[in-house]
C-alpha cells in the first residue's frame, strides 16, 4: 500500500536547469516557483558542458537556457537526446529566429520557451509531462481503444465488433468490447448475442472491483470475445457514473489486451471517463458533407477537453473510390490525417446481419475484413505512440518513462 506520502513523491518531477550565468539560471528558477502544480524538485545542472554537465541519473526535464554560448547548450541537447532514458528538453531562448529555432529543435529539444518565461505555459507543459507519467505507470496491461462519431449510423458499432473479431481471430488477443452507447444498446445486438447481465451491476456494486466482478458481468462471443453489454432499459442508463466506467475500465485493462469501447455518438462524462484512459480515440466518418461538419464540431470540442495526450484518428467508414470527398479532400477540410478507410460493402454487411454470423466466419478474406485487420495490426502490439520512440513530443514521454510491454 502506497501511503499519502510516498504517492506524492511520486508526483514529484524532477527539473534540471542548465544556463551558463547564474542570473538566467535565477530566471529559470524564478519562473518555476510560480508552478504550483506539479511538484516539482529543481536541481542545478550547472552550465552547458555536455557530458560533464549531465548528471548520472537523467532528471525527467531539462530546461536549457540559451543565452550564452549557443554551440555548447546545443551540444548539451544532443548529449540529453542520445540518452535512454531521456530527459524531455524544454529550450529557452532569447530570441524568437526562424534559424535559431530550427537550430534547437534539430539538436533535440521537445518544446521551445521564450524569455521572459510564462510561468502559465511553463506549467501547462510540465504538467502535460507528469500526466504522461502518471499514465505510464498505471497503464499496465491491455491497450484501451475508444471509438467515438457525432454523425449517428457511420459504423462506429461495425468498426468496435470488427476491430475487436480481427484482434480475437487473426490475431489471437484476448479482447473485450465496452457498450458505452448506453441507450442505444447495440452492440451485442451485432454479434448476435442476448447477454443476461450488463454493466448495471457494477453501478451498485459494494465491493472493490476486481476482475471475478468484472468478469460476472461479461458476455462470451463464440469467438472468445467479451462483452460488457449496456443495461437493458434505456431509463437504467443513468445510473452508470463515470466513476463505474473509469473503475471498470481500469480492472478490465488488467484482463484483456484489447479493450474497444463503443462511445456512440454522443460525448457525456461517462465517454470522456473512458477516453481519460485510453491509448486511441478513433472518430468515424463518412464521405459527405453532413459527417465532415460533424467531425469539426467534434474536434472543436474535443480541443477544449484538453485531453493534452490523446490524439483523435480519423477514419472513413464506406469509402467509395471516385467518390467526389475523397480521402485528400477530407485531409485537407479537417487539417487531420485520414488514419484508415475502410470500403463499401453492402452486400456483405447485410449477410452478416441476416445469417447471424460475424465478418470473419462469412468473408475473412474479403478486403472490408482485411482492412479491419490491417487496422488491428497497426495499433498491435505495441501502441503507436511508442513505435515512432524517435520522433514526437509524445513519444519521448513514453520513452522517457518507460512503456508498456
Ligand atoms: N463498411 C461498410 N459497408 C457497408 N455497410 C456498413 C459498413 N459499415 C457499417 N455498415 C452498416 O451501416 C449500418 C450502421 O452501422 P453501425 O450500426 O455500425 O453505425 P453506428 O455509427 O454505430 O450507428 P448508431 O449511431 O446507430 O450507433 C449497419 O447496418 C452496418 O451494417
Ligand atoms: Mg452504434
Amino acid at each position: 500500500m502506497i501511503d499519502g506520502r510516498e504517492q506524492d513523491k511520486r508526483k514529484v518531477l524532477r527539473v534540471t536547469l542548465v544556463a551558463d550565468s547564474p542570473e538566467h539560471k535565477s530566471e529559470l528558477k524564478n519562473a518555476l516557483s510560480g508552478v504550483a502544480e506539479p511538484l516539482l524538485e529543481v536541481l542545478d545542472g550547472g552550465p552547458p558542458q555536455g557530458e560533464a554537465g549531465a548528471p548520472a541519473t537523467p532528471a525527467d526535464v531539462a530546461l536549457v537556457a540559451f543565452n550564452g554560448n549557443e554551440a555548447a547548450s546545443l551540444e548539451y541537447l544532443r548529449q540529453q537526446a542520445a540518452q535512454s532514458p531521456r530527459p524531455v528538453v524544454f529550450a529557452v531562448l532569447q530570441e524568437r529566429s526562424a534559424g535559431l529555432m530550427k537550430r534547437v529543435i534539430r539538436a533535440g529539444a521537445d518544446e521551445l520557451f521564450f524569455s521572459p518565461l510564462d510561468t502559465g505555459e511553463l506549467t501547462g507543459a510540465l504538467l502535460k509531462i507528469s500526466e504522461a507519467r502518471w499514465r505510464a505507470e498505471h497503464a499496465q496491461g491491455g491497450t484501451i481503444i475508444s471509438t467515438v462519431s457525432l454523425s449517428g449510423g457511420c459504423g462506429v458499432t461495425s468498426l468496435c465488433v470488427n476491430l475487436g473479431l480481427a484482434f480475437r481471430r487473426s490475431l489471437d488477443k484476448r479482447v473485450a468490447l465496452v457498450d458505452l452507447d448506453l441507450q442505444a444498446g447495440a452492440l451485442p445486438v451485432m454479434l448476435n448475442l442476448e447477454p443476461e447481465t450488463s454493466i448495471l451491476p457494477l453501478t451498485h456494486a459494494e465491493r472493490k472491483f476486481d476482475s471475478l466482478l468484472i468478469e460476472s458481468v461479461l458476455t462470451r462471443h463464440p469467438s472468445g470475445l467479451y462483452v460488457l453489454a449496456a443495461p437493458k432499459r434505456i431509463e437504467e442508463s443513468e445510473s452508470v457514473s463515470e466513476a463505474t466506467v473509469g473503475a471498470t475500465l481500469d480492472v478490465m485493462r488488467e484482463m484483456f489486451d484489447f479493450v474497444i469501447v463503443d462511445c456512440g455518438d454522443h460525448i457525456s462524462e461517462t465517454t470522456v471517463a473512458a477516453w481519460e484512459r485510453s491509448e486511441h480515440l478513433f472518430y468515424v466518418l463518412e464521405q459527405s458533407v453532413t459527417s465532415v461538419r460533424a467531425a469539426w464540431r467534434f474536434l472543436d470540442l474535443f480541443e477544449r477537453l484538453s485531453l493534452s495526450l490523446l490524439e483523435p484518428r480519423f477514419i472513413v467508414n464506406r469509402c467509395a473510390s471516385g467518390h467526389a470527398i475523397d480521402e485528400k479532400r477530407l485531409e485537407e477540410t479537417l487539417g487531420r490525417e485520414i488514419f484508415a478507410a475502410l470500403p463499401r460493402d453492402d452486400r456483405m454487411m447485410e449477410r452478416v446481419e441476416l445469417e447471424g454470423r460475424d465478418l470473419f466466419e462469412l468473408a475473412g478474406t474479403s478486403p472490408l475484413a482485411r482492412s479491419y485487420e490491417a487496422l488491428a495490426r497497426r495499433i498491435s502490439p505495441v501502441p503507436e505512440a511508442r513505435q515512432t520512440a524517435s520522433g514526437g513530443f509524445i513519444a519521448r514521454l513514453f520513452s522517457t518513462f518507460g512503456g508498456r510491454s
